[in-house]
């Protein structure tokens, strides 16, 4: 069969695995996809920087690339708002299927995405924007469409996980394991995304428009992060046979008579008993609720080059399968849509 060609926008950590489980895995991704895929071109911002991927295929001219009639794929993993937005639009409207890590990007502007994809009957695949490796947002999307989820509730954010866990676990306050958690590197040089909660916040809206088939952006997520957290605040809820988790909740709400979505992100006191109280360290694991269903949790690594990497490629098969079958995933643009609760931010 005609070779599936994907445009690789980005090649940082995550970029960089891609590259490496493409080509280790050429073969058995082949047999897969029933047709080869293989790289057009890498678009990086600087060309000359040491990278482990073949120096042929990168180019600075990632408009070029994404509107190129030799790209059928595009996979972006550079990150960023715009130019960003742009590009995927662009390569949308051109019929080009996208995979994209980026849950930014997602959290503001999924609407429009959306609908230029289906507009154009292409695919937009995004597994690796919320909780890493996990397989998450296809479930939702796809294993779950039938059901009717209730509630999704979930430790999304890796950085402040370990924080609070660490506080758990020695007493000490939330400063100086922060500090602790940048030495070990588990904390960014600018930890501000991750500790006020805006990056649970992005993949909170994005769980809560998949879940309940609506539309919700970071900006109608209520939003409060762990600064506040205290040593004195687990020990009490030590006492209380509890540990603070920082969660994303999106829930189903039911006033008069209507429905509506409310989407929050806080520290929350949580029994030791319930599954989210064990997941301990940089991990994530999302707990979710649905009328048939009942309860399931989702959980593993949430960041990191090689799980994004896994999640990124397991959408690269899915669009490329498409491609060859000249099928295509989810709608998504025809959403009924449910209001959601205005929270307003602390
Ligand atoms: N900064 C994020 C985290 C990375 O700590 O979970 C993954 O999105």
């Amino acid at each position: 069969a005609k070779p599936i060609r994907v445009a690789l926008l980005g090649c940082g950590t995550v970029g960089t695995e891609v590259v490496r489980l493409l080509t280790d895995q050429a073969g058995e991704l082949t047999q897969r996809i029933g047709a080869p895929v293989e790289l057009a071109g890498i678009a990086v911002r600087r060309l000359n920087k040491e990278r482990d991927v073949p120096k042929e295929l990168l180019t600075t001219d990632a408009a070029g690339l994404v509107t190129s009639d030799d790209v059928d794929v595009v996979v972006e993993v550079i990150g960023g708002i715009e130019p960003t937005r742009t590009w995927l639009l662009d390569a949308l409207r051109s019929g080009k299927s996208v995979v994209t890590a980026n849950k930014a990007l997602l959290a503001e502007h999924a609407a429009d995405l959306f609908e230029a994809a289906d507009a154009s009957g292409a695919d937009l695949y995004f597994e690796a924007a919320v909780a890493g490796a996990i397989p998450l947002l296809r479930p939702l999307r796809e294993s779950l469409a039938g059901d009717r989820i209730t509630r999704v509730m979930g430790i999304v954010n890796g950085t402040t996980n370990f924080i609070l866990s660490a506080m758990d676990a020695t007493g000490a306050g939330y400063g100086e394991t922060l500090e602790e958690a940048s030495r070990l590197g588990y904390a960014e040089a600018d930890p501000t995304a991750d500790v006020d909660g805006f990056d649970a916040a992005s993949k909170a809206a994005i769980l809560a428009s998949l879940a309940f088939h609506t539309r919700v952006t970071a900006a109608d997520v209520h939003r409060e992060g762990i600064a506040q957290v205290s040593a004195a605040d687990i020990a009490a809820a030590k006492g209380l046979g509890r540990t603070v988790k920082l969660l994303a909740i999106c829930e189903r709400v039911v006033s008069d008579g209507t429905e509506s979505v409310a989407v929050r992100v806080h520290p929350a006191m949580i029994p030791r008993s319930h599954p989210l109280a064990s997941v301990n360290g940089a991990f994530n694991a999302v707990f979710v609720e649905a009328d048939a269903a009942g309860e399931m949790m989702f959980y593993g690594r949430g960041a990191g080059g090689a799980p994004t990497a896994s999640a990124v490629l397991g959408d690269l098969v899915a669009v490329a399968r498409n491609k060859v079958v000249s099928g295509r995933g989810p709608r998504e643009s025809a959403y009924a849509a449910l209001p959601v609760q205005p929270m307003g931010n602390t």
